[in-house]
């Protein structure tokens, strides 16, 4: 992307994705601020009159109790939203829920059971408890699967989706085909056969199956084990179809143009670089994003006094003998480092977004606290949502 194409995305916001989305993903890599931005987005939103749902997994302890979700809760909780600095009270509704896994797959095997009975034998089965709570990308894909119950109530005018702390932001798209191709039976399978799985060098997938495969060999033991593992096969029979389907329906609510991801990252280059790839991915899979939002950037500052001249000042200082210099030598070599880090972040973004175009590039600053209340994300939804 060109230094231009970046400063045309810079003068843009998420303000249109808040007031025209009917899906938002919040989607980047570990611990960048996808909960925050996700939150924030869903304040905005309810702010432009629109009935919110924000879905958030894991949010840290404090933001959870602000936002009335501490008690581990499957449906949509109202926040209340306090009159904005202006006095402005918000015209639309912010509800938020946090995403419980277990009761999300239990009511998925409810839908595609052959019969009540089917569903029961299902939910009480060992091997299932455990690979539905262990299984790399089930948390990823339960909550497509509960997006898509809360976009079939038609009660939304927008779902903001948190996405969970996945070692690389990219396995969350794959989630829905590889719940698909592990109910499908195929993995479990071959890792019947640890031999063969091995030989053909299945790749990550299989091995990440195999760990929790592990883990709940390790629990059940010997015969109740294969009891079990029959069990579990002979109840999924004639449900793979259905979760198939569903995961298709999954796939096209999120290539809906009103569907849209916002990329969160900081500005350092490891989150970036994901930034990047997670771009070129919605684009090759015909998906729509939002926009970037670099988060906890240091903020710029005025071009004068330079980064160097400062340092050379501080120099000049520390020859000096006034006792009151080495403190004033220190805070100007403090400013230096802090501009050098706000010039170094703006060209680590330009250049890792270099190859990509996105269409709004969001910065916002590092906050002196966490972003912890309402008020915290009142801020962030301002910075997300105002042009400069
Ligand atoms: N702009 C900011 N300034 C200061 N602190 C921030 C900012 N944005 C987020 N934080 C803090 O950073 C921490 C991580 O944020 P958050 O939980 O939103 O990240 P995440 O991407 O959802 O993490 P995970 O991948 O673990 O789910 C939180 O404590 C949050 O309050
Ligand atoms: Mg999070």
């Amino acid at each position: 992307m060109s230094a231009r194409a970046l400063d045309d995305a810079r003068t843009r916001s998420l303000d249109d994705a808040v007031r025209e989305a009917n899906v938002l993903v919040t989607t980047g890599a570990g611990g960048v601020g996808k909960t925050t931005a996700a939150a924030a987005l869903g304040v905005a939103a309810a702010r432009a009159g629109r009935r919110t749902l924000v879905l958030t997994i894991d949010p840290a302890r404090r933001l959870a109790q602000a936002m009335g979700l501490d008690g581990l809760t499957d449906e949509p909780h109202r926040v209340d939203l306090d009159a904005d600095a202006s006095g402005q009270e918000a015209t639309g509704e912010l509800w938020a829920m946090m995403l419980d896994m277990q009761t999300t797959f239990d009511r998925l095997i409810d839908r595609h059971a052959t019969s009540p009975q089917n569903a029961a034998a299902i939910k009480s089965n060992r091997i299932y408890r455990t690979l539905s709570s262990t299984l790399s990308g089930t948390q990823e894909y339960m909550a497509m699967e509960r997006l898509h119950e809360l976009h079939d109530t038609g009660e939304w005018d927008l779902l903001v989706v948190d996405t969970p702390p996945t070692r690389s932001a990219l396995d969350f798209l794959d989630a829905p085909n590889r719940m698909t191709s592990f109910l499908e039976g195929r993995l479990l399978r071959l890792l019947l056969k640890p031999g063969v799985a091995a030989g053909r060098g299945v790749g990550r997938m299989v091995g990440a199956s195999a760990t929790a495969f592990m883990r709940v060999a390790g629990r059940v033991t010997g015969m109740e084990l294969l009891q079990d593992l029959a069990d579990f096969f002979r109840d999924f029979e004639g449900m793979y179809e259905g979760f198939k389907e569903r995961a298709d329906e999954v796939l096209a609510l999120l290539r809906d143009p009103d569907s849209r991801f916002v990329v969160v990252t900081s500005p350092e280059p490891p989150p970036l670089r994901e930034a990047r790839f997670f771009l070129e991915r919605l684009e090759q899979e015909g998906l729509h994003a939002a926009g970037v939002v670099v988060n906890r950037v240091q903020p710029e500052m005025p071009r004068d006094p330079s980064a160097a001249s400062l340092r050379r000042a501080a120099e000049k200082l520390d020859d000096g003998d006034d006792p009151a210099e080495p403190a004033t030598a220190s805070a100007l070599r403090l400013l230096s480092d802090v501009r050098n880090l706000a010039t170094r972040q703006r060209r680590d973004v330009a250049a890792a977004l270099y190859s990509v175009e996105p269409s709004v590039l969001v910065e916002v600053p590092l906050l002196g606290r966490d972003v912890h209340d309402v008020d915290g994300l009142e801020e962030i939804a301002t910075t997300l949502t105002t042009t400069r």
